[in-house]
């Protein structure tokens, strides 16, 4: 079935679930349970202390992404109006060039484990570095499953920097976490080899855990824009001109990869993932990747047909067995939704996703401006929130943003009027 869906946003919300239970072969029950967004208390208060609830989140579906030749429907889990409407919008104008292109370095990951007060850091790092094998052993005790299932730690390097107190050795194991996030395994493994690390090193081991700088579970995704589709040539260089802003400011960078984050995060919380880590990897990889400043996620160019390339390169340390991807019944449905069998491939649509989202964000900042796509969701919700029901939303909405008056004061009165 094709995931290119004209007007999905002018269904029912019925027709909408129809739409995707069809799409992905799932139940009236799964539906129902999306629809109502339910989960259990007495699962939340196995997933986190202190539970009192549940604060919901929007869920909604991006349409038309064809990514590595398969059409898929995107959850989306995000606040943000507009954020679904310029992924699909996006999407469909990238079809016509072949969709998203993805490829990925694989699923490692880092763990690091800090040793201070080491009277000979080079010295320690030699001696760190000969017990390779026997490291690489202890960490695999750790997590046979994994190993069993091709993953495992398959490397060691050894770090000396150094820090406003005294140099410090800093041993980091590399971990091909499979389809798991990985925080867990990483971490036992950390804490498992703080004793060999700590006699080698001849200091004390501090810090055991993660690094959330994933620059070894990168993914790419390349798509081609046709220029015409997107309003030209002047278009094609107005994006260009955007991402080269970025690339030169960093506080117009810090929004441009904000707005490739909005794409990515709700992509990930739909998915039961932890968006903290991948917000952290992100925004360390932006700020890593060229020495010295905070570069674009993506980057932006023409190719010799004076159509719009588009790439990006982010890390994705996404998971989709173990932790909340597994036991959260709503996360679950919308892995079922993606289509998606190995966390590479989860990550390579969320970051497909990322790279429309700026597409998206650009070209409007570019032409229109981004208010107008904003203000008639936003005056749709200021007439929810004033009371309005069925038609009056839309109505009260469209004359708002007729009146360029898209307030709360405004919906009540024109809200008195229709019901005379
Ligand atoms: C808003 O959430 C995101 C944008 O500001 C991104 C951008 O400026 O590129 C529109």
């Amino acid at each position: 079935m094709s995931s290119r869906i004209s007007g999905f946003y002018k269904k029912s919300i019925s027709e909408r679930l129809a739409i995707v239970k069809e799409f992905a072969n799932l139940t009236d029950e799964n539906m129902e349970l999306i629809a109502h967004g339910k989960i259990e208390i007495s699962l939340v208060d196995r997933m986190i202390e202190n539970a009192i609830g549940v604060m919901s989140i929007p869920l909604g579906i991006a349409t038309n992404f064809l990514i590595n030749g398969k059409d898929i429907l995107v959850p989306m889990s995000t606040e943000e109006t507009s954020v679904i409407a310029a992924a699909s919008n996006a999407a469909r104008m990238a079809r016509i060039k072949g969709g998203f292109t993805c490829t990925n370095t694989g699923s490692t990951m880092i763990g690091q484990i800090q040793a201070v007060n080491i009277p000979d850091p080079y010295g320690a790092k030699m001696r760190i570095m000969e017990a390779r094998e026997e490291i690489i052993d202890i960490a695999n005790q750790q997590d046979p499953i994994l190993v069993k299932f091709g993953g495992g730690c398959n490397d060691v390097r050894v770090r000396v920097i150094d820090s406003t107190i005294s140099p410090m050795v800093i041993t980091e194991i590399l971990v091909d976490c499979g389809d798991a996030a990985g925080m867990n395994a990483v971490n036992s493994m950390n804490e498992a080899l703080a004793p060999l690390v700590e006699k080698l090193s001849g200091g004390e081991v501090r810090l055991r855990i993660i690094s959330n700088l994933a620059d070894k579970r990168l993914v790419r995704v390349r798509a081609v824009f046709d220029k015409d589709t997107i309003g030209g040539e002047s278009v094609v260089e107005s994006i260009i001109a955007a991402c080269a802003f970025a690339e030169a400011d960093p506080y117009r960078c810090s929004t441009h990869n904000k707005g490739i984050m909005n794409g990515i995060d709700a992509v990930i919380v739909a998915t039961g993932n932890d968006w903290r880590a991948i917000e952290a990897g992100a925004h360390s990889y932006a700020a890593t990747k060229e020495p010295g400043r905070y570069s674009s996620l993506t980057t932006w160019e023409k190719d010799q047909d004076g159509d719009l390339v588009g790439t990006i390169e982010v890390p994705m340390a996404v998971g989709l067995v173990g932790g909340v991807t597994k036991v959260h019944p709503i996360a679950q449905k919308n892995i079922k939704i993606l289509g998606v069998k190995r966390a590479t491939e989860l990550g390579e649509i969320a970051a497909a996703v990322g790279l429309a989202q700026n597409f998206a964000a650009l070209r409007a900042l570019a032409t229109v401006g981004i208010q107008k796509g904003h203000m008639s969701l936003h005056a749709r919700n200021i007439a929810i929130q004033v009371g309005a029901k069925g038609t009056e939303i839309e109505k009260i909405a469209e004359q708002m943003i007729i009146e360029k008056k898209v307030r709360e004061d405004r919906a009540r009165e024109l809200l008195a009027e229709l019901k005379g």
